[in-house]
């Protein structure tokens, strides 16, 4: 096992009802600024929950906050914190309402020039003002992690900034959210998780046998519930196990003392800025691939996963591998969810060549768990994803 330093500050409110305790957690002389995005809450009942936790406080809102999260908007909300003296920050939706929520926590303390800076800097952000959040949407674990992915249209550019001082102060996780989910982000949430676990699981052994356990419980867990959240989101049971493996998967703690891959979301973001793609789906695209591309690297974690998750207890090392990475490309269609590019854009043929030359020009040449896969790699793996 690695060495590691692990601290993760977010309380967690879970649970039905939980909504109406988050005063208790916000200063009562604090000015807040809700944020949300499209208006799904306005319709589920959210909302009203919200404001009515609130009713003691100044509160001031900014809704239209879209899925991956626009700069050009989110620099319309840094207006409204700076010019009505904004104090703490409220993220009302899913991991596009919360990253952009983190965006603007850091951005509001931001010195230098223009925000965007933080983005391409590299350096961990320190600072940022307090925000807590009220999850709508399992998926991304940004309600308990430092980390926000924004998107920048007019350059088409979707870029991670990540940093001790965004971490939320606190997340209110109420499974009942998830009954007004449409089954298309449903599905998102239980690949994007999923997909969370295997870029810090599937990399090679490292004697970390706890943190191996804890990633392939969470990843047996979400394939237990999957059929019922798919059928039926008003399940309690299934929907309060899929809210919490979501936040499981991202917040830390299987990380600790193990490398990580994240090669998968790294070329998966490239697809979002291109293609617009939502984001679980350009991970269903590459993961195959890139398991396939790297598959003696990766087999003996493969082989382990097939077995421990899949009960493939059969065959080699080779073939159990195979068979784990054919069952995950079998999870992923069982959720409706496609595999392959071509099934999601006609504009297809130079997109390997993209990617890699967007690689090279921001300095990525050695990227995933062994710092060696090229931007030549990443060619091969998006063409073998057409
Ligand atoms: O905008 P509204 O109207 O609220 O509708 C949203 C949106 O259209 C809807 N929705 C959310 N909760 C709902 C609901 N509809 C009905 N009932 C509810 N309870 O769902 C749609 C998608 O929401 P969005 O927040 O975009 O989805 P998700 O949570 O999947 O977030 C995706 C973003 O998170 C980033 C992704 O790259 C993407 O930008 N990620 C953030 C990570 C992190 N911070 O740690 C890690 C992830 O790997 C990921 O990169
Ligand atoms: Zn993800």
């Amino acid at each position: 096992m690695n060495n590691f330093q692990f601290k993760n500050p977010t309380s967690i409110l879970f649970g039905k009802g939980q909504i109406k305790n988050l005063s208790a957690e916000i200063k009562k002389e604090s000015k807040i600024l809700m944020l949300y995005g499209g208006g799904s809450i306005k319709r589920n009942g959210v909302y009203d929950q919200v404001k009515e936790a609130l009713a003691d406080y100044e509160v001031i809102e900014f809704g239209g906050i879209p899925s991956n999260p626009e700069y050009s908007t989110l620099l319309e909300a840094l207006k409204v914190i700076k010019e009505q003296h904004i104090d703490f920050l409220l993220a009302v939706g899913g991991g596009s309402v919360i990253d952009g929520t983190k965006f603007l926590s850091a951005a509001a303390l931001y010195t230098g020039d223009t925000p965007w800076d933080m983005l391409t800097a590299n350096k961990p952000i320190t600072e940022g003002m307090p925000f807590g959040t009220v999850l709508t949407l399992p998926a991304t674990g940004s309600e308990m992690n430092s980390g926000a992915v924004i998107t920048r249209r007019e350059i088409k550019e979707k870029l991670a900034m990540m940093g001790p001082g965004i971490f939320p102060q606190f997340s209110v996780l109420d499974p009942e959210v998830i009954k007004s989910i449409p089954l298309r982000q449903l599905a998102n949430g239980l690949a994007d998780s999923f997909t969370h676990v295997l870029e810090q699981y599937i990399t090679y052994p490292t004697g970390a046998i706890l943190q191996d356990h804890f990633a392939e419980s969470i990843l047996q867990t979400i394939v237990e519930v999957a059929p019922t959240v798919m059928k039926d989101p008003s399940d309690y049971q299934a929907a309060s196990n899929f809210m919490w493996s979501c936040t499981m998967a991202l917040n830390g703690l299987i990380q600790q003392g193990v490398p990580g891959d994240w090669a998968v979301h790294g070329m998966g973001h490239e697809l979002t800025a291109l293609y617009g793609i939502d984001h679980a789906r350009t991970l269903a695209i590459v993961l195959p691939s890139h398991y396939r591309y790297h598959f003696e690297a990766k087999k003996l974690k493969l082989a382990q996963y097939a077995e421990r998750v899949w009960n493939v207890n059969t065959g080699t090392i080779e073939e159990k591998a195979k068979a784990g990475i054919d069952k995950t490309e079998d999870f992923f269609h069982s959720l409706g969810i496609k595999t392959k590019l071509s099934e999601y854009t006609d504009d297809y043929s130079e997109t390997g060549t993209i990617v890699s030359d967007r690689f090279t020009q921001r300095g990525w040449l050695g990227i995933g768990e062994h710092g060696t896969l090229t931007p030549a790699d990443a060619k091969k793996i998006i063409e073998m994803s057409y």
